[in-house]
């Protein structure tokens, strides 16, 4: 994975009438940005705590710290792990400490591995939680597996976001022909705009998606990549950009 890659991406058309919403001072980010991917520096760097090293914890965490933001990783053992990050995030620290130190957290773990890592990640009333895990299966009731995670922390500020592109796109959204759309949905209207921004930062197409039980809709899309990207052979590298007008 590096920047370097390219990738195919596939559009659809989508009217939507969701106004541009202000970005909070906190997390607004330089206004003179390249066309490309965004940078925080000199713009308000967020502490975000990535629950988890795997592909999808490794390739946002990289992202974000690359785009001039705080990263920093909870792991189950610190002492443990043997392969620090090379990529300007600082370090390695348990899962309660990332969860106090984070103000935004990102769950990349096992959607089976949320409920204990949130659990062990101690007191997240108010912070806001990414949540782009995807559910071996979907629930069979009508919520959203996001609705069903932000039952396991009602004080949080849950957010859908980046489960419908793979790793190698979380880590480079850029396209040939274009930039991978990413459908944020949240409860909490600041908490949407929040996260709208720190994927425009890494270089996604953020799009407003309304509140968390969208995310049963937008969940469709996984099963439209995987048929396009195993079945019709098109290869993970792929992904979804929302044209309007
Ligand atoms: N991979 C993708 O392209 C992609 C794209 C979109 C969404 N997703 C979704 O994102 C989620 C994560 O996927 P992934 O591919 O990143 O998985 P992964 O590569 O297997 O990484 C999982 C991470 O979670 C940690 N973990 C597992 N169980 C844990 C526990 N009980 N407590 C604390 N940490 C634990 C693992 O730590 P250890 O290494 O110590 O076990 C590892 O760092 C899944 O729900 C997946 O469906 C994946």
């Amino acid at each position: 994975m590096g920047d370097h890659l390219l990738a195919r991406s596939v559009s659809i058309s989508v009217f939507t009438g969701h106004a541009e919403l202000r970005v909070p001072d906190r997390v607004r980010t330089l206004s003179a940005r390249a066309p490309g991917v965004g940078r925080a520096a000199g713009g308000v760097a967020v502490r975000i705590g990535v629950f988890g090293r795997g592909h999808v914890g490794a390739a946002l965490g990289h992202a974000l710290a690359g785009a001039g933001h705080e990263v920093r990783y909870g792991v189950r053992d610190p002492a443990e792990d043997r392969d620090p990050p090379d990529d300007g995030s600082a370090g390695l620290l348990s899962l309660p400490e990332v969860g106090r130190w984070g103000e935004v957290l990102v769950l990349g773990v096992p959607y089976g591995a949320v409920q204990e890592v949130l659990k062990a990640a101690g007191d997240l009333d108010g912070k806001i939680i990414i949540d782009p895990t995807n559910a071996p299966k979907p629930p069979t009731d009508e919520r959203s597996s996001s609705q069903i995670i932000a039952g396991f922390v009602p004080t949080a500020r849950l957010v859908r976001a980046f489960n419908t592109v793979p790793a190698e796109v979380m880590i480079n959204p850029l396209f040939e022909n274009g930039r991978a759309s990413t459908f944020v949905c949240a409860d909490d209207r600041l908490a949407r705009v929040t996260v709208q921004s720190l994927a425009r930062d890494i270089g996604f197409d953020a799009v407003d998606a309304g509140p968390l039980s969208s995310a049963c809709a937008i969940d469709r899309l996984l099963a439209v990549w995987r048929v396009l990207a195993f079945d019709a052979g098109l290869g993970r590298n792929l992904a979804f950009e929302l044209l309007r007008r």
